[in-house]
C-alpha cells in the first residue's frame, strides 16, 4: 500500500481495490491495518489552531482516522464526491431525508420501501410539515406525472428488499432532476459492486454497512454516499446533529470490505443455485429473484446490475399460518431472524400485503425471504427438504 503509485492506484481494478483502499501508513504505523480510534478530545497545538480548527481531526463526533479511511473507500467504491457514516442503515435514510427535505415539502417514496423508511416518513416526517406519496416501484419515467411543485426527494430502493421489485433509476432520476428533486436510493441488496448508484444518477445512496459490507452480522453501520451537487449540504447536516458510529463496527466494516466481493459473489452463487431448486419444488408458488429470466424486472436488471446477492423471496402455494410457521420454526441451518448478509443463511416470513398503499400486493400465497450464506448448499437443501416435509404433512 505504501508503496502504491497514484497512477497504479488510479488505475486499479475492483479486486485490488477492495485490497488497498482505506490503508493509510500515516494511520497504521506500518501495521497492515488501520486500528480503531476510540475518542472524543482531540488535542491542539495552540489557540490559533483551536480556534481556526485548522488541523485535521477537530473532535471525536466529527471525523477520526478511522471513519476517515472507511469513508473514503467507500466514497472510491460508489463513484461519490463524499460519505458520511451512521451508526444504522436507518439512521443513513433518516439523515438523507433531513438533507434533503424541509417543512413544506412533499417526497415521492417507493411503495416497495423498508418499512422503518416507512413508518419515519409517516410519523416523523409527516410531523414536521413534510408530505409522503408512495408510487409504484415499476413506474419508471411515469414518475413525471407525479411530481408536485414543492416534490423534494424521489426515494428507491430497487430491488426492494422483500418484494425485489427492479426499479429503472435512470429514468426516474431523469424525471426528479427535470422537476428539481433529489434521487435518494437504497442500495443494500446490490451494494456498489453490483451497481454504482451515482452512474445511475443517484444524488444520495444508502448502504446498510449491517448487511454485505458487514457480511458476519457483527456490526451496525449506515453509509449515505453523495454526489457533488449534495455531498456538501449532507455532511453539513451529518455533523450538525453529531451521531457518529461506533469506532469498532467502522474498524469491522473496513475489514469487511476487503473480501466483500468474494462473499458477495459466493452468496451469489449459492441463491441462484438455490432459488433454480425452490422453483422446481411443487410447494413453491413462485420464486422472486430479479436474476432469474421469469422475474417481471429481469431486463432492467440486466440492463444496469452486474451481479445479484444472496436476499430474495419466495411465495408459498397456499397453506395454512401453522403449515408455514412448522416449516421455518423447524429449520435448523436457516436462522429466523432479521437483517440479511451475514455468513450465516436466515428465512423469515414477509408479508407486505397490509402495508402498501400504492399497489396491490397480492402474491398468491405465504411468502418467506432467504439470506442465503455460505454453507454448503446440499445441507442447505436438506435442511428446506425437511420443512417442506412439515409444511405438507400440516398443509
Ligand atoms: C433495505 C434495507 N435498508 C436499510 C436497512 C436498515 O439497516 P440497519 O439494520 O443497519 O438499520 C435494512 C435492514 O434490514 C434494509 O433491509
Amino acid at each position: 500500500m505504501a508503496k502504491l503509485t497514484d497512477e497504479t492506484r488510479a488505475s486499479l481494478r475492483r479486486r485490488s481495490r477492495l485490497v488497498n483502499l482505506g490503508r493509510d501508513a500515516e494511520f497504521s504505523q506500518g501495521f497492515v491495518n488501520v486500528p480503531p480510534f476510540r475518542g472524543s478530545t482531540v488535542l491542539y497545538p495552540d489557540v490559533a489552531t483551536l480556534k481556526g480548527r485548522a488541523q485535521r481531526f477537530t473532535y471525536g463526533t466529527r471525523g477520526t482516522p478511522s471513519t476517515e479511511v472507511l469513508s473514503s473507500a467507500w466514497t472510491d467504491l460508489t463513484g461519490a464526491a463524499g460519505t458520511v457514516l451512521l451508526p444504522s442503515g436507518l439512521a443513513a435514510i433518516v439523515v438523507a431525508l433531513m438533507t434533503a427535505l424541509s417543512a413544506g415539502d412533499h417526497m415521492l417514496m417507493t411503495d416497495s420501501v423498508y418499512s422503518p423508511a416507512r413508518a419515519f416518513a409517516n410519523k416523523t416526517l409527516k410531523r414536521m410539515g413534510i408530505e409522503t406519496t408512495y408510487y409504484d416501484p415499476t413506474i419508471g419515467a411515469g414518475v413525471a406525472a407525479l411530481m408536485r411543485p414543492n416534490t423534494r426527494v424521489v426515494f428507491a430502493e430497487s430491488p426492494g428488499s422483500e418484494t425485489l421489485e427492479v426499479q429503472d433509476i435512470p429514468a426516474i432520476a431523469e424525471a426528479a432532476h427535470g422537476a428539481g428533486a433529489c434521487v435518494i436510493m437504497d442500495n443494500t441488496w446490490a451494494t456498489p459492486l453490483f451497481f454504482p448508484p451515482h452512474a445511475h444518477g443517484v444524488d444520495m445512496a444508502i448502504e446498510a454497512g449491517t448487511k454485505y459490507l458487514s457480511g458476519h452480522a457483527d456490526l451496525l453501520l449506515g453509509l449515505v454516499s453523495a454526489n457533488a451537487a449534495w455531498f456538501e449540504r449532507l455532511h453539513a447536516c451529518v455533523h450538525l446533529m453529531a451521531i457518529p458510529a461506533g469506532p469498532e463496527d467502522v474498524f469491522l466494516a473496513l475489514r469487511g470490505l476487503r473480501t466483500m466481493d468474494l462473499r458477495l459473489r459466493e452468496a451469489e452463487r449459492q441463491a441462484l443455485a438455490l432459488a433454480q431448486w425452490l422453483a422446481a419444488r411443487p410447494e413453491v408458488l413462485r420464486v422472486i429473484h430479479p436474476a432469474l429470466p421469469d422475474h417481471p424486472g429481469h431486463k432492467l436488471w440486466k440492463r444496469d446490475f452486474s451481479g445479484s446477492s444472496g436476499l430474495f423471496s419466495i411465495v408459498l402455494k397456499p397453506a395454512s399460518e401453522a403449515a408455514v410457521a412448522a416449516f421455518l420454526d423447524g429449520l435448523e441451518l436457516f436462522g429466523l431472524g432479521y437483517s440479511w448478509g451475514g455468513y450465516e443463511s436466515l428465512a423469515v416470513p414477509v408479508d407486505c400485503t397490509a402495508t402498501r398503499t400504492a399497489t396491490r400486493f397480492a402474491p398468491g400465497g405465504p411468502m418467506v425471504r432467504f439470506s442465503v450464506g455460505l454453507e454448503d448448499l446440499d445441507d442447505l437443501k436438506e435442511d428446506l427438504d425437511k420443512g417442506f416435509e412439515r409444511l405438507r404433512t400440516i398443509g
